[in-house]
């Protein structure tokens, strides 16, 4: 369950450059939820997800992610809360392109202190679940644009989170494979799994339950 309360996001704070780009955001999401945020570009998306995500830090007002208030936390609580909480899909991919689609998807159980035998079977299990097991062994980049993103959703999967959160995933994609894509959210969400896009596609927007839409630093809907 995230709660957000009033939240404000300064960049660059007491520089001359300070820019606040969140201006007192109020939000809930439900566990079980699938959202879209949308809106224009430069609205405050993308900094809104990388709080989600803990990734980055805000200024005032609150962040509870379940019981934890998200806030001057250590490093090692941040990422202990990103390892066991959330699964990130960056817009593009962030993939090893010279590591296979296995070696990629293994890459967070080594944080996650999973070994041997267990690493593998987890990991391919994870490719098994957006549907490319067959293609473990191939360098990513040999891969389609489609195929990277079910990489990068795999990697995302694989330790389990219960919240996965994802900044525009079909951006780069054409439209049949989006919908692909779009499909697989749903049916991650449809296992339990909370799953928060960040999309300034209106039909993948349209696929979600729920749409949040950002404009210029404010919650709008
Ligand atoms: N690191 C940064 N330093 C200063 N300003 C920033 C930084 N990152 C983002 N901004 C500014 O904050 C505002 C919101 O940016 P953000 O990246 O969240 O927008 P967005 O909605 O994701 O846009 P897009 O759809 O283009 O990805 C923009 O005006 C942007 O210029
Ligand atoms: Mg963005």
């Amino acid at each position: 369950m995230i709660t957000i309360k009033d939240l404000t996001k300064i960049y660059n704070p007491g520089k001359p450059n300070e820019f606040e780009a969140l201006h007192g955001i109020s939000l809930e999401i439900k566990d079980g939820e699938l959202a879209a945020i949308t809106g224009r570009s430069g609205a405050g998306k993308s900094t809104l997800l990388h709080i989600l995500a803990c990734i980055d830090d805000y200024q005032s007002g609150e962040y509870r992610l379940d019981a934890t208030l998200v806030k001057n936390l250590s490093d090692r609580q941040y990422a202990h809360i990103r390892n066991e909480k959330i699964g990130m899909v960056m817009q593009d991919f962030a993939l090893v392109e010279d590591m296979t689609a296995l070696e990629n998807v293994m890459i967070p159980l080594d944080f996650a202190k999973v070994k041997g035998a267990a690493k593998k079977e987890k990991a391919l299990a994870a490719l098994k679940a957006v549907g490319i097991e067959e293609l473990a062994k191939k360098p990513c980049s040999k891969l389609s644009g489609g195929q990277k993103q079910r990489v990068a959703i795999a990697r995302a999967i694989v330790n389990e989170p219960a919240m996965i959160l994802a900044d525009e995933p079909t951006g780069a994609l054409d439209s049949k494979t989006s919908a692909e894509i779009m499909e697989l959210f749903k049916k991650l969400n449809a296992q339990g799994r909370t799953v928060v896009i960040v999309t300034h596609d209106k039909e993948a927007a349209g696929r979600c339950g729920r749409i949040i839409e950002i404009s210029d630093g404010r919650v709008v809907i």
